[in-house]
């Protein structure tokens, strides 16, 4: 039996970037060899399993045919006489489809050196189509790789545009769909994940309320934006406040209650993460007023600041400002001082204690009714000394 490092980590290592994680591929054993040999299996009918030691993905080299529709319809052909190029030609990309053996020597049979060297995004063969994850993956690594000057070849393109076209990216899950995008969305360039999903017709699919942004060059904002974020090494929520806020603005300028339907509609197709879901509904429905905060009168400014639990959710408030800087794009000095105004205002309803009104005596609901009209009037404080 040969044992070979596999995929991304022989990608990295050739690119000179750092290596995470190793996957190992196995040629000439079975499972019950596996197991003997102290492997764990992860999973029933799956051949891949975990190394005793290490916990490294040990996957007997395998090869891949699809029997129906989605991510559930793959028939798993592992046994020993399967070897490396077989496991190989069924991997996505070429950079991608690279093996080590033991004594380090590359096993290259899909040229994947030459489109490393070509900065060429390039599938490995046919067998790309079997999984429609992989236009959100090409896409992704696009995003990734870009300032090193990498790009999708022509070829690639028209495949993932005929996967696009066929309706499986449809049948790809929620929670595979998300974790690619999430993942793009972090990458260095997240609006090359867009233009590369639009250049294949696959965001019409995927996201078409940012798709539409198109059609009156609204995109260019965007991934002024979105740059703006990954420069910024904005995290994750704020990203994804930003795309759904400038989206959102892009399909219904005008009415806030439709730009938020719209909002929650992407938020529950890719069942989103609850932290990134809330923060795109605050800033979907408040930036304007965030933007204009200096204008706003004690009693405005008091009633925005209701909406953010800023007592016990302190983090959120702050990534709602920096979310309002990045789609504003940082104009200068004025945005930072509606930042700071916000701030101070959220400031001043914090310091009013809770402590001094128990020891005036209030309790139960009369407490609760105390502390709003001290905070109502610290605000009012707060705002007449900016006048
Ligand atoms: N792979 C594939 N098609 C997929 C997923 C994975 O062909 N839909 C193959 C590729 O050869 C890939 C390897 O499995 O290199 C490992 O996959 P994964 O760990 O998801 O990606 P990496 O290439 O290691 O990239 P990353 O750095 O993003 O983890």
């Amino acid at each position: 039996m040969q044992i070979y490092k596999v995929g991304g980590a022989v990608r990295d290592r050739l690119l000179g970037r750092p290596v995470t994680e190793v996957d190992w591929v196995v040629v000439g054993a079975s499972a019950e060899q596996m197991q003997a040999l102290g492997y764990r299996p992860v999973g029933a009918d799956f051949p891949v399993f975990l190394h005793p030691k290490t916990g490294e993905e040990y996957a007997l080299a395998r090869t891949e045919r699809k029997s129906g529709r989605g991510y559930g319809g793959f028939t798993f052909y592992a046994s020993p006489d399967v070897t490396l190029e077989d496991d190989l030609i069924r991997r996505d990309l070429t950079i991608n489809a690279m093996a080590e053996d033991e004594q380090g020597r590359l096993v290259d049979p899909y040229n994947g050196q030459a489109d490393l060297a070509a900065r060429t995004l390039r599938h490995v063969s046919p067998a790309f189509a079997e999984d429609p994850l992989r236009v959100l993956r090409v896409a992704r690594f696009a995003a990734r790789y870009a300032h090193l000057g990498f790009s999708v070849a022509d070829e690639t393109l028209v495949l993932m545009r005929q996967l696009a076209e066929s309706g499986e990216l449809q049948a790809l899950t929620p929670e595979r769909c998300w974790k690619e995008i999430s993942r793009a969305l972090m990458e260095p360039r997240p609006d090359v994940f867009i233009q590369v999903l639009r250049d294949c017709g696959a965001l019409a699919v995927l996201l078409p309320e940012v798709d539409t942004l198109f059609v009156s060059s609204q995109h260019e904002r965007l991934f002024r934006v979105l740059r703006h974020c990954a420069e910024q090494a904005q995290p994750l929520p704020i990203r994804w406040a930003c795309l759904l806020h400038v989206s959102a603005h892009g399909a219904v300028p005008s009415e806030t209650g439709d730009r938020l339907r719209l909002i929650e509609a992407v938020n529950a197709r890719y069942k989103v993460p609850r932290e990134c879901q809330e923060l795109a509904l605050l800033v979907g429905e408040f930036q304007d007023q965030a933007q204009r905060a200096q204008e706003l009168n004690a009693a405005a400014l008091f009633e925005l600041l209701q909406h953010f639990d800023i007592h016990r959710r302190p983090e959120r408030f702050e990534q709602f400002i920096a979310a309002c800087e990045m789609i504003t794009l940082h104009e200068g000095p004025a945005l930072s001082a509606q930042s700071a105004h916000l701030r101070e205002a959220a400031d001043a309803v914090r310091a009013v204690e809770v402590k001094t009104l128990i020891a005036q005596g209030y309790q139960g609901a009369e407490l609760g009714e105390a502390l709003k009209r001290e905070r109502r009037k610290a605000v009012e404080h707060f705002a007449a000394s900016r006048r």
